[in-house]
């Protein structure tokens, strides 16, 4: 009797333990979806990410930036991803946005989610894991790990934008803050940055620096000369784009490092910045070859793809990107 009472005590206790461990599991993990309803989850959305991105070499670049602009706001949440209701505007229509784009596609690996399993698998998760595959089409492997498990927000907000992104104009101090309050270092700072090896940009997101730095019709001085009249001439309207890496956009290489410290070709002044500090400077110079640009990145990727997620009992599973339930 005794006996089966300590025993009795002790599974009770092994099972309060257990949940405490569970619950305290309530974080990003590999393979979430292997445990649920939708094992398969992550290889269905690389599959339908790779069929598209054979056909569209710039997908890598939208999805990963609407990935970087999610995490930043709110946390990966897929916040950014949610349309304007009622009168506040949401995060998508925020100034900084220049063109945000892929929506179409993460609504479109949705759908054909939903139809395989419903309900199990967030737009969050979606959109990390589909940045990475689109980014790693060319690579056929996965060019970092992407931890599973978020939660979709249900709030978004256009008024949050300016306080959270950095804009192509900030300084190297105004970066590291933005950046710290996502928990995120200089390394992080400067491995993400190298992201802008893929990509384009419109000719107004640094037109000042072609045309009138100063106020006075100059140009930035730390902006490689050929290379600015070059672009002068793509810019002779702002809403033009232009690669970001010349020549390179569309390869995720450590070009953009190369070119940014040998030939002062960074785009904008945030990508200029990364070499007025000791600091910064010696990661770009450390991030010049691939290899080591591969594992930085991927380290950096998985730091800002855990930013104030929503895990566990948190947030929910959107029926739909843009709405929610
Ligand atoms: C460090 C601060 C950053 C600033 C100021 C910045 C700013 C910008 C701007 C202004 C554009 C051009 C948008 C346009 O004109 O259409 C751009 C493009 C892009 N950004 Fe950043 N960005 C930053 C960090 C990041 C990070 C951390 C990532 C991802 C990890 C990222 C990924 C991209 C990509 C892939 C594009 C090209 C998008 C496309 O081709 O559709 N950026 N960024
Ligand atoms: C993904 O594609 C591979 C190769 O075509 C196929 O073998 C696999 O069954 C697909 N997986 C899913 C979940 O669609
Ligand atoms: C970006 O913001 C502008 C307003 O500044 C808005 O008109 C546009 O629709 C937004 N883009 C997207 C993709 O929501
Ligand atoms: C960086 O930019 C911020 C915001 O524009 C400004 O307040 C600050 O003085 C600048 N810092 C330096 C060192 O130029
Ligand atoms: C250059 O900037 C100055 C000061 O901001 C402004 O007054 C002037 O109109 C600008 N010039 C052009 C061509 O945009
Ligand atoms: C500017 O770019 C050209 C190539 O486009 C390169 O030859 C030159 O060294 C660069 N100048 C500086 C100061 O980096
Ligand atoms: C680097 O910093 C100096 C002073 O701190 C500033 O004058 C210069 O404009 C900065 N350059 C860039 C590219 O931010
Ligand atoms: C948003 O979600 C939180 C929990 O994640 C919930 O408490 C709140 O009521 C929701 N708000 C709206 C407007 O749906």
């Amino acid at each position: 009797m005794r006996t089966q009472l300590v025993l009795s005590c002790l599974v009770f206790v092994c099972i309060v333990l257990c949940e405490v461990v569970a619950g305290a599991g309530n974080v990003l993990r590999n393979n979430f979806y292997k445990s649920t309803r939708c094992p398969n989850a992550e290889q269905l959305i690389r599959n339908i990410t790779w069929s598209k991105a054979k056909n569209d070499v710039t997908l890598g670049a939208r999805l990963l930036r609407l990935h970087y602009h999610d995490c930043f706001l709110r946390g990966c949440d897929a916040s950014v991803l949610l349309d304007t209701e009622g009168t506040e505007q949401s995060e998508k229509e925020a100034g900084p946005n220049l063109s945000l784009g892929g929506f179409d596609v993460i609504d479109d690996i949705k759908r054909q989610v939903e139809a395989k399993c419903p309900g199990i698998v967030s737009c969050a998760d979606i959109l990390a894991l589909s940045a990475r595959d689109a980014v790693s089409f060319p690579f056929k492997t996965s060019m970092w790990e992407v931890e599973t498990g978020r939660k979709d927000g249900n709030v978004s907000l256009a008024s949050e934008v300016s306080s959270n992104l950095p804009l192509p104009d900030s300084n190297i101090s105004t970066l590291q803050q933005l950046f710290a309050k996502k928990g995120l270092n200089v390394d992080d700072l400067v491995a993400l940055s190298g992201a802008h090896t893929i990509g384009f940009a419109h000719c107004g997101a640094f037109s000042k620096r072609l045309f009138n730095f100063t106020g006075k019709g100059d140009m930035d001085p730390s902006l490689n000369a050929t290379y600015a009249e070059s672009l002068k001439k793509s810019c002779t309207n702002l809403a033009n784009i232009v690669e970001m890496d010349p020549m390179s956009s569309t390869s995720f290489d450590s070009n953009y490092f190369n070119i940014l410290i040998n030939q002062n070709k960074g785009l904008f002044q945030s990508d200029a910045a990364l070499l007025n500090d000791t600091n910064s400077v010696n990661v770009v110079k450390k991030l010049q070859n691939d290899k080591a640009f591969f594992v930085e990145f991927g380290k950096s990727m998985k730091k800002m793809g855990a930013i104030e997620v929503l895990t566990g009992n948190a947030g929910q599973i959107r029926k739909n990107c843009r709405v929610k339930n």
